[in-house]
């Protein structure tokens, strides 16, 4: 089998189809966006269609809809169930973009839009290495697509799906390409997730606003108040201080951790990078531990009173903040959530009331990495990257991922190609074109030789 002949001549088509995707502005936080998500799904069930998939079906939910999609050769063969999302995170603030999120354009060979890399880049080497492998009379195993637009916010109709579908959905294993490698000449799969518990914080004072010179110093200012709550949740050592939150944590080995600290990273590339004075972080733990093994807390938003121009002198009746807690085996979103309601609670003083609210929850997930698919993943790699990937545990979340262990019983590769430098959910995300066209010459080599390997099993 050689993929680069099919994907030498193909590579500009397939290029300009994922930027026709990118075009198509698929934010499923904002309904305003309802229509484009929608179109990202029709596009795509298309092209599922093009390139030889059959069942093509656009799946109503009771939000976005799910495509499914199959080609079956062989009972006998094995089934692979490809997942991805098509939707996009929002694009704001766009005045940091230096070109419009969706009006892909291609720069230092680096595709930049929404969604270049996450996921719709990614998920779209999928097709077009399905594609390439229909052309070439190369599929070796059974194929099962299932693309989602409600990733970004949590996933909530997918537990529904899976559950309703477990007969049609039935394979060996799953692949989903939404994560990253460590560097283009350092390649990685990444052998675990982690979870999360996301809530919102609502901290309530005066009935009503109030001026800040008639009341000031005399009543509590629920946003002082719910900065103080929200530093007290780290001790000087940046441990979690809600009781109970390290009850389940699983300790890495001292091999665990000899093994991680063996691929290859760089403190002061880390900082510069980023433009970093420092690096900051748990006790006792390093940055590639702080950011993937261990579980965190951070505020994503906070907001309350005046912040239009000028000043406005006033205690504000409420102060808000949206808090995430990435979670490792074996906590629990469920359990996390209660324990920090539980605390949050019961620091708040007197003279405030405090509302916890949850929102969407995810576990955290470790894969085989001694699995015939993982082998064969890697061995993929290493036929196109010239080098063994090293596996890699991640601190994102695909919540899916441990769902899907859970109702059907399927472990996962988690086959990336991004790089963290690519900017997700950030202005300027990008893509390499390498990464791209690596991902279409890789995917059919692993179905290579899965098939092989479970043959011989
Ligand atoms: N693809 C990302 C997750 C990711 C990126 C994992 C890079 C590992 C490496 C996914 O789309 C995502 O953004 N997930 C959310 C969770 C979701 C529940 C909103 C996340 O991790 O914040
Ligand atoms: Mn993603
Ligand atoms: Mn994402």
């Amino acid at each position: 089998m050689n993929p680069t002949s099919y994907l030498e001549a193909n590579k500009d088509r397939f290029i300009s189809e994922l930027l026709d995707l990118l075009r198509i502005p698929s934010v499923s936080a904002d309904p305003a966006f309802s229509n484009d998500v929608l179109r990202a799904a029709d596009y795509l069930a298309q092209k599922l269609r093009d390139a030889g998939a059959d069942n093509v079906e656009i799946c109503p939910t009771a939000g976005y809809p799910i495509i499914y999609g199959e080609k079956i050769i062989d009972s006998a063969s094995p089934t692979v169930l490809v997942y991805g999302h098509y939707d996009v995170q929002p694009a704001d603030p766009y005045e940091l973009w230096h070109s419009p999120p969706f009006e892909p354009v291609i720069k230092e060979n680096k595709i930049y839009a929404r969604g270049a890399c996450d996921d719709k880049g990614q998920l779209y080497m999928h097709i077009k290495a399905f594609e390439l492998m229909m052309q070439q009379n190369q599929l070796p195993c059974n194929l099962k697509f299932m693309l989602e637009g409600e990733e970004e916010i949590g996933s909530n109709n997918l537990d529904i799906f899976v559950q309703q579908n477990k007969a049609r959905l039935q394979a060996d294993v799953i692949v989903i390409s939404d994560t990253g490698i460590i560097a283009n000449d350092v390649p990685s799969i990444t052998s675990g997730l982690r979870g999360m518990s996301y809530v919102e914080v609502e901290v309530t004072g005066p009935n009503r606003d109030l001026h800040s010179g008639l009341y000031g110093g005399a009543v509590a200012n629920p946003i002082n108040v719910l900065c103080q709550m929200i530093a007290s949740l780290h001790d000087e050592n940046n441990h979690i201080t809600i009781p109970g939150f390290y009850d389940n944590v699983q300790e890495l080995t001292a091999e665990e951790r000899a093994e991680m600290a063996k691929a290859p990273f760089n403190v002061e590339d880390y900082k510069s990078a980023l433009q970093l004075g420092d690096v900051h972080g748990e006790a006792g733990y390093s940055t590639m531990e702080r950011n993937s093994i261990r579980p965190t807390l951070d505020v994503n938003g906070i907001w309350g009173g005046y912040t239009g121009e000028g000043a406005k002198t006033v205690i504000a009746s409420k102060a808000f903040a949206k808090i995430s807690m990435r979670l490792v085996p074996n906590q629990t979103s469920e359990e996390i959530t209660e324990k920090f309601k539980k605390h949050f609670t019961a620091i708040a003083p007197k003279s405030v009331t405090v509302q916890v609210k949850p929102h969407h929850g995810g576990e955290p997930v470790v894969t085989p990495t001694n699995s015939i698919a993982y082998q064969a993943a890697s061995r993929a790699f290493e036929q196109t990257f010239g080098k063994k990937p090293i596996p890699v545990r991640s601190g994102g979340s695909i919540p899916i991922v441990a769902m899907f262990k859970s109702e059907l019983g399927i472990d996962t590769v988690l086959m990336g190609f991004g790089l963290d430098s690519d900017a997700i959910h950030s202005p300027n995300e990008h893509y390499g074109i390498f990464n791209f066209l690596k991902g279409i010459e890789t995917i059919p080599y692993f179905y290579k030789f899965y098939a092989e390997m479970s043959k011989s099993k």
